[in-house]
């Protein structure tokens, strides 16, 4: 008795040591990065980020693509807010691990969101880096430069295509468990198979998102030369296709594959679809115990038929109406010279907010 009571009080008294000493660390994931500000990388270094083993082994391996995995989770979490402002989950976000809070864990849409933006972020974030010159271990695609398509219009690939696969198996490298692509049947998801595959759908999504542009050269325009590129899609876009894929995405638990048909059941999951094992809760009343904030006091639409609309993003709770008093310059002349004189308008608007 005495032995094993003063062993649970040693595990107690480590447990607290290592809380104290690691909070970061041993709570959070790679996301975190999203939500810091400036500085903190440096004074952190690889060895005191919130990162796995693995990943803390590929960042001192490869320090320089630190700032990169910054700006990739940066970038999709404020595609997150941006793709969701108008939904009950908005997506918010808190400064402390684990960031997106239980969503990221709890095996809904929304996680399924969450880890395809994240994943295309950083391929995206990288890629971005190795075109701009940044990177001695990337660059442009080597195979669409100065090569002549053979094409009646004489057009050439010119200039610099992104070249997305470096990126790309960066994106796996870090996020993924394995390391190789998975193919998982319907019914034989588990949460981590359930992540990596939808981490795959976001990288797939920056690959299908992207396209030609190219310039005209020639005497005042005439366009006798034409130089073209592959680029990535501004990010908004890929955040765009990845919401789409989100409202369209399939549940892959096991009770959900027993409603299937049989056919259906054996054909595996399309690569590009987002998946996911649990039904989303309605994100309406507030739920402490599950980081639901609610949606009481969010503003809306009382004329959009939306999701931001009062009706849907109050839960039919009703809404609050205030006037707020606006005020802008308008009716704005240039005096000769040089300088613009306006008028300041006031307006009376109403605005609404959920009960
Ligand atoms: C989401 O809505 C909550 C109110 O429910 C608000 O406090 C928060 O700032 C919003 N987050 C974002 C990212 O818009
Ligand atoms: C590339 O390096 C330049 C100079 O250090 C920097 O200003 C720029 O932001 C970098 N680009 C990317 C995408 O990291
Ligand atoms: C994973 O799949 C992609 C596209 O389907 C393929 O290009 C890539 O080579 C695969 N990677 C591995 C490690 O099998
Ligand atoms: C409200 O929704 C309507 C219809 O969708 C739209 O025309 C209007 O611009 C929206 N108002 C605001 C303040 O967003």
């Amino acid at each position: 008795m005495e032995t094993r009571s003063c062993g649970v009080r040693r595990m107690l008294t480590l447990t607290l040591l290592l809380a104290s000493v690691c909070p970061l660390r041993c709570r959070a994931s790679w996301v975190w990065l999203g939500v810091t500000s400036a500085g903190v990388l440096e004074k952190l270094g690889c060895s005191n980020l919130p990162l796995s083993g693995r990943q803390r082994e590929l960042c001192r391996r490869k320090p320089f693509l630190l700032p990169s995995v910054r700006d990739g989770a940066r970038l999709a979490v404020a595609e997150c807010h941006n793709q969701f402002r108008h939904e009950r989950w908005n997506c918010s976000t808190s400064q402390e691990p684990p960031v997106f809070g239980h969503e990221l864990t709890s095996g809904t849409k929304e996680t399924a969101f969450i880890h395809a933006i994240m994943a295309a972020g950083l391929v995206h974030a990288v890629t971005q880096s190795c075109s701009q010159g940044n990177m001695t271990e990337c660059g442009c695609d080597a195979q669409l430069r100065g090569v002549s398509t053979g094409s009646p219009e004489g057009w050439h690939w010119g200039g610099c295509s992104d070249h997305i696969q470096y990126g790309t198996w960066f994106s796996r490298k870090f996020i993924d468990n394995t390391g190789k692509n998975v193919s998982t049947s319907r019914g034989a998801f588990t949460l981590s198979t359930m992540n990596q595959h939808n981490s795959e759908a976001g990288r797939q999504a920056v690959d299908r998102t992207m396209s030609t542009e190219c310039r005209c050269h020639g005497v005042s325009g005439s366009c006798a030369v034409k130089t073209c590129w592959r680029t990535m899609a501004p990010f908004e876009r890929v955040g765009a296709y990845l919401k789409e894929r989100y409202e369209r995405s399939v549940q892959v638990s096991d009770r959900a594959r027993r409603k299937m048909r049989r056919k259906e059941q054996r054909r595996p999951v399309d690569k590009n679809q987002l998946v996911y094992l649990n039904k989303s809760p309605n994100y309406c009343l507030e739920d402490r115990r599950q980081g639901i904030t609610g949606t009481k006091g969010r503003r809306c639409n009382r004329t959009s038929a939306g999701p931001d609309g009062c009706n849907l993003l109050c839960c039919g709770r009703g809404y609050n109406t205030h006037v707020v008093r606006h005020v802008q310059h308008c009716e704005c002349k240039f005096v000769w010279c040089c300088y613009v004189r306006c008028r300041r308008c006031e307006s009376m608007n109403d605005m609404h907010t959920c009960k």
